[in-house]
């Protein structure tokens, strides 16, 4: 018997949340369909936040309730308030996402929010989730390095990564969301990350920007982590650095996933057909 990895797919919605155009609503639910056909256990589908800061996923109350779901897949969304909470409950949620992040300077700039008031804000969230029967996860973005303030430091994506498990997130993503992580930040960022709450609770969110993503995973193994976050065909691309890769892609953790010799039940070829069937809608 091989052992798990859980491949957390997030290409309907950091994926195109990213690409300048917008893909029509019809095409985001055969997405996030084909994503879970293809054996995925988890697909985000969109975001329920100001479309003044996403237009791109403004149409998340017609996209959610659209999906045909299939028994034992999770379908999160992203929530930033009890705002959008409500939203995504109108909408038939399963599973919400909080975000925020270990530099000060990127959730300003992402939120407008200190990283305080941001958990503030996610409080009630949590607890009305939880109340409802819904899986919760929590971002810490920047964790390996912000646009805005520079070096973060292990200890502070511990101590956001701690608060969000505090407040009832079910599993936190740690996440490199500009892809500068380097492997050797790998180890130290996990055990710190470890040190707060159980490491089957966390997972990694690498971005490809750097090209390092692939080795970045290969360290979160080797440190035991066994969830990660992926897009298929590495949709996304980077708001700070213009035309370099997004999330890495899908199909390529998968495969190294396999090759690796972990099992994840994902087909990486149908993976790769539906990402492949987006980026055609996005080239028009
Ligand atoms: N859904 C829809 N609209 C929302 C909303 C939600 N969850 N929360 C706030 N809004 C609307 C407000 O009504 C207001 O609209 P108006 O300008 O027409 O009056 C506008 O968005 C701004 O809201 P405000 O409460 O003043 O907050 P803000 O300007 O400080 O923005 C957020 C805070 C969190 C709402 C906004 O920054 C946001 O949605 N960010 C998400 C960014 C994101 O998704 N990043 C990618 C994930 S890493
Ligand atoms: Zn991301």
């Amino acid at each position: 018997m091989s052992e798990r990895v859980t491949v957390i797919e997030v290409g309907p919605r950091d994926g195109l949340q990213n690409e300048s155009a917008t893909v029509p609503a019809g095409d985001k639910v055969r997405f996030v369909e084909a994503l879970a056909e293809a054996g995925l256990p988890v697909v985000e589908v969109t975001s329920f936040v100001s479309p003044k800061a996403v237009p791109q996923l403004a149409d998340a109350d017609q996209v959610l309730p659209a999906v045909r779901r299939l028994e034992g897949v999770r379908y999160p969304v992203l929530v930033p308030n009890v705002r959008g909470f409500e939203r995504a409950l109108a909408a038939g949620a399963d599973a919400v996402a909080v975000f925020t992040a270990a530099s000060e300077g990127f959730t300003r700039a992402n939120i407008n929010m200190t990283i305080a008031e941001s958990l503030q804000a996610f409080a009630p969230v949590l607890e009305r989730a939880l109340v409802a029967g819904m899986w919760t996860r929590g971002y810490v973005s920047t964790a390996f390095g912000c646009p805005y303030d520079g070096a973060v430091q292990p200890a502070a994506v511990a101590r956001v990564a701690g608060e969000l498990a505090a407040l009832g997130c079910a599993e936190v993503s740690v996440g490199d969301t500009i892809g500068v992580g380097r492997p050797e930040q790998v180890p130290e960022i996990v055990a710190a990350v470890a040190d707060r709450l159980p490491l089957e609770q966390v997972a990694l969110h690498l971005h490809d920007t750097g090209g390092r993503a692939l080795e970045n995973v290969a360290a979160g193994l080797e440190a035991g982590v066994r969830v990660f976050d992926s897009s298929a065909a590495g949709l996304g691309g980077c708001p700070f650095a213009p035309g370099a890769p997004g999330n890495v892609a899908t199909e390529a953790l998968v495969r190294f996933l396999h090759e690796q010799g972990f099992e994840t039940g994902v087909d990486a070829e149908a993976v790769e057909r539906a990402g492949q069937a987006v980026r055609a809608r996005l080239a028009g």
